[in-house]
């Protein structure tokens, strides 16, 4: 199987709010991104693109190793992922498409997603299970139902793909869709995605609390 990684690394980072797009934030000294390449690169994805700001390539470049292609990112996450995917070669039978933001996560999540690839899923998620209650409101705030938390899951990256299956979803979503991760963009065109174990380890920075956790994990 031929693996290709995409991370997605477009965006700017308002709720972090640092002074230059979340990617570049340093982590122990390191870009996010660079930890985010190097993570697909550990468990086994040698081929990495990675989606940038447009105004911020050269940046990229610096804080990358020189064979990682940079592709042009868009607007939304998704207008993003659809920008990178676009430069996968079509020899590549799989793509996992991975966020900057999870720097941290253990080689062994991305052997997992690849592990189910390889076993004919057309479509693999990282998971973990939902400790609090979860509930869902209306625009006032009142709870309007509470699925049943045994039956919940929170989903993490990479995601991976049958690059016919990712490509084909992509194609079938409208110009301007906007999603939150890529399974639900293969879901809307009907396919079935199975889970696999996450990690904590693998969660995402999102805001500042989040950095000063992941600095305390690689001093661990
Ligand atoms: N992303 C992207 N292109 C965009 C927006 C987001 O590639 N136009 C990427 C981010 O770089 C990040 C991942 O998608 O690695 C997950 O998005 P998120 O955590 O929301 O990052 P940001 O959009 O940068 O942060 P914020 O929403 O706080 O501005
Ligand atoms: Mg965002």
């Amino acid at each position: 199987m031929h693996a290709v990684g995409i991370v997605a690394a477009a965006g700017s980072g308002l709720r972090l709010g640092a002074d230059r797009p979340k990617a570049l934030v340093l982590l122990a000294g390191r870009p996010l991104v660079a930890w985010a390449v190097e993570s697909l690169r550990a468990g086994g994805v040698a081929e990495v693109l990675v989606a940038v700001p447009a105004d911020e390539r050269a940046a990229f470049a610096g804080a990358l190793p020189a064979d990682v292609r940079l592709v042009t990112g868009g607007a939304s996450r998704t207008a993003s992922v659809r920008a990178a995917l676009a430069a996968v070669e079509p020899r590549a039978d799989a793509v996992l498409v991975h966020d900057a933001a999870r720097p941290l996560t253990p080689p062994d999540v991305i052997a997992r997603v690849l592990a189910a690839l390889a076993a004919g899923a057309p479509a693999v998620v990282p998971v973990l299970p939902v400790v609090d209650t979860t509930v869902t409101v209306d625009a006032d705030g009142w709870i309007t139902s509470a699925p049943e938390r045994a039956t919940l899951r929170r989903v993490q990256t990479p995601q991976g793909f049958a690059r016919d299956v990712l490509v084909a979803g992509y194609d079938r979503l409208p110009a301007g869709a906007d999603l939150t991760d890529d399974a639900a963009v293969v879901r809307a065109a009907g396919t079935s995605v199975v889970t696999v174990p996450g990690d904590e380890r693998a969660a995402k920075v999102t805001v500042a609390h989040d950095l000063a956790l992941a600095e305390a994990q690689v001093r661990r």
